[in-house]
């Protein structure tokens, strides 16, 4: 039996009102996450990462809004929910840690207590005693010995592993890490990294991995989602996308990242991603691409179907790097 689906996204689009009008930022977007696996996300900033990741816990800012597909998290339909079905699937059967864990603990209350309350609003039954000591317990796990500590106390590193035990406290199905260790030191995003494998590997759950860092994909993901201007541009394995990808854009990106392997230089992709309201018609990578031709602006390619040893891809000239 293949393990269970955590995490499915069908053919998400999202909206952005711009003026009377409304501007896809996600268009079309399909991608799952099953139990022990962990995904990868990239694309340059404005690709629609984080829009994607807060559509999944129904976070989207007011001036977005899903318009169509759906989100099933661990067989719990997201959009469309009520909000005590959302509520309850955040911190629950969703962890979250984002870059900024600065904003997402409490600055006047100590690490133990903000752990322990993560427990209690979604396990009442554990009771504040209970709480407390799961709560120490969870953060001696991720290498926090004082949970009388109070987040200021903390290194950006160590408040990121707070982050974490308050993200997994209740053991969640699936994990969403939205750029969380870019902020950090490289010694210190390791660390982070292993914490978020070895927790992934003890509880089997599954792991949306959101970076615009190809490095941090080579080591930890499974597999890796590359969007562009809110489209699925290339998917698959990530060591055989990272290894011989097949999109002129994924080819960009792998070119942008400094290699130790390598003399050749480091080479950033050209020009910029559009914004939302300003997209190319048809392939809205060809302003950048140096193979794109006239059927490119015509039509838009539609993602392929992946098959054993080949990942898939969205675009009319696939194929190895010049
Ligand atoms: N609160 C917001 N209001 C208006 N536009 C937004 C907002 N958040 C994101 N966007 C736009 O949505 C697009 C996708 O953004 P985002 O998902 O944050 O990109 P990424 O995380 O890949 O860098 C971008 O064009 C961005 O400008
Ligand atoms: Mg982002």
């Amino acid at each position: 039996m293949s393990p269970a689906t955590v995490l499915e996204v069908t053919d998400l689009r999202v909206g952005l009102r711009r003026g009377d009008g409304e501007v896809p930022v996600l268009d079309g977007v399909s991608l799952t996450v099953a139990a022990g696996e962990c995904v990868a996300v990239v694309g340059e900033s404005g690709a629609g990462k984080t829009v994607l990741a807060l559509a999944v816990v129904a976070l989207l800012p007011p001036v977005m809004r899903v318009v169509g597909g759906g989100i099933r998290v661990a067989g719990t339909e997201v959009v469309g929910a009520s909000d005590a079905t959302t509520r309850a699937l955040r911190g629950g059967a969703v962890g979250m840690v984002f870059q900024d864990p600065q904003a997402s603990l409490h600055p006047a209350f100590r690490v133990g207590a903000q752990v322990a309350e993560a427990i209690e609003a979604h396990r009442p039954e554990v009771g504040r005693a209970g709480a407390r000591a799961e709560a120490t317990e969870r953060l001696r796990r991720v290498g926090i010995t004082d949970p009388r500590a109070f987040p200021h106390q903390l290194s950006g590193g160590m408040r990121q592993r707070v982050m974490l035990a308050m993200a997994t406290a209740n053991d969640p199905p699936l994990c969403i890490a939205d750029e969380a260790t870019s902020a950090l030191d490289v010694t210190v995003q390791a660390q982070v990294l292993d914490l978020l494998a070895s927790t992934r590997a003890a509880t089997g759950a599954g792991l949306l991995l959101v970076t615009h860092d190809l490095g941090v994909v080579a080591t930890v993901a499974d597999r890796v989602v590359v969007l562009y201007a809110g489209r699925v541009v290339e998917s698959g394995p990530a060591a055989e996308v990272l290894a011989a990808p097949r999109h002129p854009y994924t080819q960009g990106l792998a070119a942008a990242v400094p290699r130790l392997d390598r003399v050749a230089p480091v080479a950033p992709i050209p020009g910029q991603p559009p914004d939302p309201w300003d997209r190319p018609s048809g392939c809205a990578f060809r302003t950048r691409c140096p193979r794109a031709d006239a059927r490119c602006a015509d039509e838009v390619p539609v993602l392929g179907a992946e098959a054993p040893g080949l990942a898939a891809v969205a675009c009319h000239h696939p194929g190895p790097s010049a």
